[in-house]
């Protein structure tokens, strides 16, 4: 893949269920960083999809009396209108039921085979059809249930295995190669502890059931849901062709995945992936998991949160932003209504959007609506000012943070960027200077506004709509509002008609 392409993906989520604050959590997140990567330049792949086989999904369609097919069109769509309510600028979006996916399912299937990875047998153990997850004896709780807290069933059917055991050593030998492999540090050291105790084969057929893709020699068995739904991420890329698509971006830059299922992707998909002869993907990155009011949310507890619902009460950038500068990425969190509401009101309506207001409200009134009139000397002297050089500063940290998906620093940095910019402008009172000192005065509005420029341009990943709201107020071209605009010749033109100052960050 060249340098300057950048692959992205999300898990693909089950249909048996709707939408919830979860996967709209791992959706946020990947856009955030497709955003950024392609205002930085660089060439984007971002994926997306659903996971529409196997037993769980079977069993739901049953529930409600549909079809298999109608089930999963029905809640296919509702993911896929989930990525439009939350504005993901996702380039693709998969179904694991397509033609397309299901033929890499095949390939990859008969690549593993006759590489000598697969081989017959009987399964026997444990089976959770709520994670489609086998586990072993020593893995099930004293109450009988999964470690997840899943309920188990016994299951012993005929199965073809993967030799997963045999690719212990190369995968330890690779995590050993790329500590970056698996992020954050904790999971990392978690799945290598995990790998050294040993690996077992595991069954990657199924008889009991017909919903998945059919084993292309044995037509009494479908495809393990999980083999299925990880080669999603290659089948999107046209595999097994290795066309000019597949070359620019895999192996993937990113698979952005929540903590519950990083066994899958780190452990597993590395062997077959190894196994079948393709590269690796570049980073695994497992985020945590959001409580409500502490406790897990599932639907059982009834305290499942509808990202949905909370975009109609408070809308989408509050929303958006309140998930990404919460809890630093990988953690655990609890969601609160009321952090999301000081969140808005503290950091987007008082700090990002009390400084737009003001300063265009200021040229309004003193400057006939337009960027002040000051001469390239003066823009020289503000870019050489240490507010500047520190908002530089700043924004290069970012392009660092990105890189490890810290994203709540790099809206730590922005508000302080914009803090800093408030207490300027309150303690140099441009108001004041009107009649006493008008360069003075125009001075500190350009300064503010080349500063509400810079802001606008760097929230774009984390509230789209309304950062793009700050540059049309500023008139900002469409075509320079990029990372790579961020210097002064790109400067705002010194008598630019500005438009009217309208509130952008309102107050919940
Ligand atoms: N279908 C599999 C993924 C296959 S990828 C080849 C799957 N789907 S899922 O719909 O159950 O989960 C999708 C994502 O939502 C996972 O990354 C999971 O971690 C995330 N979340 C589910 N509940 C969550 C929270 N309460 N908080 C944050 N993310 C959580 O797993």
């Amino acid at each position: 893949m060249s340098k300057n392409n950048y692959y992205i993906t999300t898990p693909v989520f089950y249909v048996n269920d709707i939408p919830h604050i979860g996967h709209a959590y791992t959706s946020i997140a990947s856009d955030v960083i497709a955003r950024y990567m392609r205002l930085s330049g660089k060439n984007v792949m971002f994926l997306t999809g659903t996971d529409e086989h196997g037993k769980k999904v079977e069993q739901a369609a049953k529930k409600l009396n549909l079809s298999n097919k109608d089930f999963t069109d029905k809640n296919s769509r509702s993911f896929s209108n989930m990525t439009k309510t939350l504005s993901i600028s996702n380039d693709d979006f998969i179904r694991t039921t397509e033609s397309r996916h299901k033929e890499s399912v095949c390939s990859f299937w008969n690549k593993l085979e006759s590489s000598g990875n697969i081989y017959q047998g009987t399964y026997s153990g444990w089976y959770s059809v709520s994670d489609e997850a086998y586990y072993s004896e020593s893995e099930i709780t004293e109450s009988g249930l999964a470690p997840t807290g899943s309920p188990v069933e016994w299951v012993k059917e005929e199965s073809y295995f993967f030799a997963l055991s045999k690719w212990q050593n190369q995968l330890l030998e690779y995590y050993n190669s790329y500590p970056n492999f698996i992020q954050p540090k904790s999971r990392f050291n978690e799945i290598v502890r995990f790998v050294q105790r040993g690996l077992r084969d595991i069954s990657i057929s199924r008889t009991s059931l017909q919903w998945g893709v059919t084993v292309p020699s044995n037509k009494q068995h479908v495809v393990y849901v999980w083999l299925d739904a990880l080669i999603n991420y290659i089948s999107v890329l046209g595999y097994p062709k290795r066309n000019k698509q597949f070359a620019a971006f895999w192996p993937a830059s990113a698979h952005i995945i929540g903590k519950d299922i990083l066994r899958f992707h780190a452990v597993y998909w590395p062997a077959f992936l190894m196994a079948a002869g393709v590269s690796l993907p570049k980073v695994i990155f497992a985020h945590g998991w959001w409580t409500n009011k502490g406790k897990k949310i599932s639907k059982s507890l009834g305290n499942v949160i509808d990202p949905l619902k909370l975009i109609n009460k408070y809308g989408l950038d509050p929303v958006r932003y309140f998930l990404m500068r919460e809890i630093s990425f990988g953690h655990d969190g609890n969601f609160s209504e009321k952090n999301l509401i000081v969140r808005n009101n503290s950091e987007l309506a008082n700090k990002i959007g009390n400084l737009l207001q003001r300063t265009s409200s200021i040229a309004h009134k003193y400057c006939n609506g337009r960027v002040p009139n000051v001469s390239d000397i003066c823009i020289n002297q503000i870019y050489a000012s240490g507010a500047f050089k520190n908002m530089a500063y700043l924004i290069d940290k970012n392009h660092e943070y990105i890189e490890s998906f810290s994203f709540n620093k790099i809206l730590n940095n922005i508000i302080y960027i914009s803090d800093q910019a408030n207490i300027s402008i309150s303690n140099a009172s441009p108001w004041l200077l009107v009649s006493s000192d008008p360069d003075q005065m125009k001075k500190i509005l350009y300064s503010m506004l080349e500063i509400s420029r810079y802001l606008g341009i760097i929230l774009q990943p984390f509230i789209p709509h309304s950062a793009s709201k700050m540059l049309d107020q500023m008139n900002v071209p469409l075509d320079q509002r990029s990372f790579c605009n961020l210097t002064q010749e790109f400067a705002l033109k010194p008598g630019l008609l500005l438009q009217k100052p309208m509130p952008i960050f309102l107050k919940i």
